[in-house]
């Protein structure tokens, strides 16, 4: 059918989701009058020194693996000298509450007792899957696998742990959540990510940020967010990760600013910068990017802090400034408010001479400042910057257990199960084996405890492995264990077929080991050549298999696909995964997780699910896929209208059966096709989703609506547009179509 095409611009407005403030109204009016006072008392020294962030490591040294001992010559260097305002990380690996405690008192005490104008330092972590520099903190699933449980509130209150379990070590400032796009799976933070998709992404940003910041950041179970890297970082072209991405500025604006867009309006109070480029722009040094987008169109009021490094290496990495000096004023003049240096004076001393010689305008630093002071303020740091003691007590509570427990129970996602090979019975002998199979690290990857979190010797003991919760649940005599191959090398494979030929099934826990960041590059998607000849194994000694997966990406697994009765994706399901895994394997949960991702098949087909028309899309599972130990039945789609006007609301329904005989939950996903369109249309986004629970037999009427925000693309000239015509609607099994007038 031929239509006719009337481009309809919206206003940003419409498609940001009505973003007009990015700071609540209680940070604005408790801090604006204190702000100009003290702006108008301070030096330049001290104005740059604000903006100035330096690494623990500076100030302190490492007393072991659990404290940290602070240099207080040089904690006064810092702050008394040079006015440091703020201070990052946890000096090598987590410190224990009682350090925590130790160490922001001594840095508060020189901050406000010792300098002319007493400003508070603002301490900033990176807890990204809990407060995971905390000793014994509750660590979740990563992001990732957060995503897969499709519960939009366990992930509030996830996040509402977390910001909890920070501020109890007096630390005011998350360094998450991550808001890139996982649309290159080779990336090595695809883990810290919500999934691929724009709208699963943006709903969990701002429940995760609304979560950590509550409606006062001074409260003390609450901190400032972090949204980050701005922008495009996730997607670089080679999957390497700090390298260049190129993202025409359409897609960016459909697909990865609209997470940012909706941690600005909820109220994200600092951001974070790519350290990379986007089409050959160093983003640290983008006026582009940092102001008229993130300014400018997004309304964003927050800070923005560099990531680490980043401003020398606009200078001796993406090669944008000759100087170091050059590379800082290049970067303050983008937008950058406060430098993550991290280990010296250069960037204090560069800017304050520049300030001098005329080259940054003081209003510029005064900008800069002001916003830092802002949340500050907001923190409550003026009013009490110190860690509270009674805060202590609410690290790791058995709530916060059972909760995550319930998080990683979610998460799991089971990709394959033929013949009902799961869930097991518990009388059976259980062959368990393969590299990921007896550690904790392998479930929670990087960013736990260490920033690789490879230091499996710091792992809290008590908490179980796959292996050792699989023995509880079997009973240890029905378990046998053979590690059957490290991550990149086969060992013992005879003693694998030797236990095989004793068992009735085997269990086979495969994946990666921990990574964070650069470290995790790989050149090769493909699962290591190690696990498959271990899976290869199992099949000439012809036992029913299980394969566990406990990765930060979907490494592709070839033959393994075929040759596995029953596959389970574990994602790195945090420290509760191990009891999770066995409550799964053996049926007391039905699995209820769906992939964020797209798990492609192919080296050379990393086809995302919201492919154009002209692309095949033959993963090895969908975005959205996941099966449970039950089955249910979708009917009855209903539209409120065939047609709707541009200012109508469309109501969708749908009746939800749980036709099997377990109970279980189920992620109800509905997707949207618009037929026609002058910019080629995807051929389904994901525009809703909710989890329901379903006794068997049970029956559930699953409500939504849209309007014409979600109707709305970005055109070829860059901005929102929507046109009228046919759409289609799909949820489960069902389909329905409906125009726009
Ligand atoms: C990472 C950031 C992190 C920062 C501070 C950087 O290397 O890219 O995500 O917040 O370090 O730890």
């Amino acid at each position: 059918m031929q239509r006719t095409m009337v481009l309809i611009t919206v206003s940003a407005i419409v498609l940001l989701g009505g973003c007009t403030n990015s700071m609540r109204p209680s940070m604005q009016s408790a801090a604006d009058k204190r702000v100009e006072e003290l702006l108008v008392r301070m030096t330049l020294e001290e104005k740059v020194g604000e903006m100035t962030q330096l690494t623990l490591e500076v100030v302190s040294r490492r007393k072991d693996d659990r404290h940290v001992e602070m240099n207080i010559e040089k904690l006064r260097e810092a702050i008394v000298t040079y006015h440091v305002g703020s201070i990052l990380n946890c000096g090598g690996s987590a410190n224990t509450i009682d350090n925590w405690h130790e160490i922001i008192t001594t840095i508060q005490n020189v901050a406000t007792k010792e300098t002319r104008l007493g400003i508070p330092v603002m301490y900033g972590i990176d807890s990204i899957h809990g407060a995971n520099y905390i000793v014994d903190a509750t660590l979740f699933p990563q992001n990732f696998a957060m995503a897969a449980t499709g519960n939009v509130d366990l992930v509030r209150q996830a996040s509402e742990i977390t910001a909890m379990e920070t501020r109890s070590a007096g630390i005011p400032w998350n360094f998450n959540p991550v808001l890139g796009l996982a649309r290159n799976p080779l990336w090595p933070r695809f883990y810290e990510t919500f999934g691929e998709d724009p709208y699963l992404t943006s709903t969990m940003a701002t429940a995760y940020v609304e979560a950590q910041q509550g409606n006062d950041i001074s409260d003390p179970t609450k901190v400032a967010a972090c949204m980050k890297h701005y922008l495009g970082y996730s997607a670089p072209r080679t999957g390497k990760d700090r390298t260049p991405a190129h993202i025409p500025d359409r897609i960016l604006r459909e697909y990865f600013l609209k997470p940012f867009a909706a941690a600005t309006e909820a109220g994200v109070a600092t951001c974070m910068v790519n350290s990379s480029e986007i089409n050959g722009l160093a983003v640290h040094a983008s006026k582009y990017y940092l102001i008229d987008i993130l300014r400018g169109e997004l309304g964003f009021e927050g800070f923005v802090v560099s990531d680490w490094n980043d401003i020398n290496n606009l200078w001796q990495r993406e090669k944008v400034a000759a100087t170091q000096r050059e590379a800082v004023k290049m970067a303050v003049l983008a937008g950058i408010d406060m430098s993550m240096v991290p280990y010296d004076y250069s960037f204090t001393n560069h800017l304050i001479d520049l300030v001098k010689a005329g080259e940054v305008p003081m209003s510029r630093i005064d900008e800069a400042v002001r916003r830092i002071l802002k949340v500050k303020f907001a923190l409550g740091l003026f009013d009490n910057p110190y860690p509270r003691a009674d805060a202590k007590a609410s690290l790791a509570t058995a709530e916060a257990t059972s909760l995550n427990l319930q998080a990683a129970l979610e998460c799991i996602t089971l990709l394959k199960n033929d013949a009902n090979l799961l869930p097991l019975s518990s009388d059976k002998k259980v062959l368990v084996t393969g590299p990921t199979a007896d550690l904790l690290s392998v479930m929670n990857g990087g960013w736990t405890i260490t920033w690789q979190g490879d230091r499996e010797d710091l792992y809290p003991a008590e908490k179980l492995t796959v292996l050792e919760a699989i023995r509880a649940k079997a009973g240890a005599d029905n378990v046998r264990y053979v590690p059957g191959a490290s991550f990149e090398q086969p060992s013992d494979l005879n003693a694998v077929l030797e236990a095989a030929r004793q068992s009735d099934v085997a269990v086979v826990c495969l994946g990666e080991k921990p990574y964070c960041e650069t470290p995790g590059n790989i050149d090769d998607l493909n699962l290591p050549d190690a696990q498959k000849q271990l899976v290869q194994t199992l099949v000439w000694a012809n036992i029913p298999m299980v394969v566990v997966l406990l990765e930060g990406r979907p490494r592709l697994l070839g033959t393994i696909a075929d040759q596995a009765n029953a596959i389970v994706m574990g994602y790195l399901p945090g420290q509760e995964g191990g009891a999770a895994m066995a409550d799964v394997l053996f049926g007391d949960v039905s699995p209820s997780g769906k992939l964020p991702f797209t798990y492609p098949k192919y080296t050379g087909d990393l086809t995302l699910y919201d492919r154009k028309n002209s692309e095949n899309y033959q993963p090895q599972w969908p975005f959205g896929h996941g099966l449970s130990y039950t089955t249910f039945r979708y009917e009855n789609l209903t539209l409120s209208e065939s047609q709707i006007g541009m200012e109508d609301a469309l109501t969708i329904s749908v009746d939800v059966t749980n036709s099997g005989t377990r109970s279980g939950q189920e992620i109800v996903q509905l997707y949207l096709q618009d037929m026609v369109r002058s910019v080629t249309p995807p051929v389904r986004q994901l525009k809703r989703f909710t989890k329901v629970y379903l006794n068997p037999g049970e029956k559930q009427i699953v409500t939504f609506t849209l309007d014409v925000a979600d109707l709305t693309f970005i055109g070829a000239d860059s901005r929102p547009a929507v046109e009228p015509g046919l759409f289609k609607v799909y949820i489960g099994s069902q389909e329905a179509e409906f125009e726009l007038k």
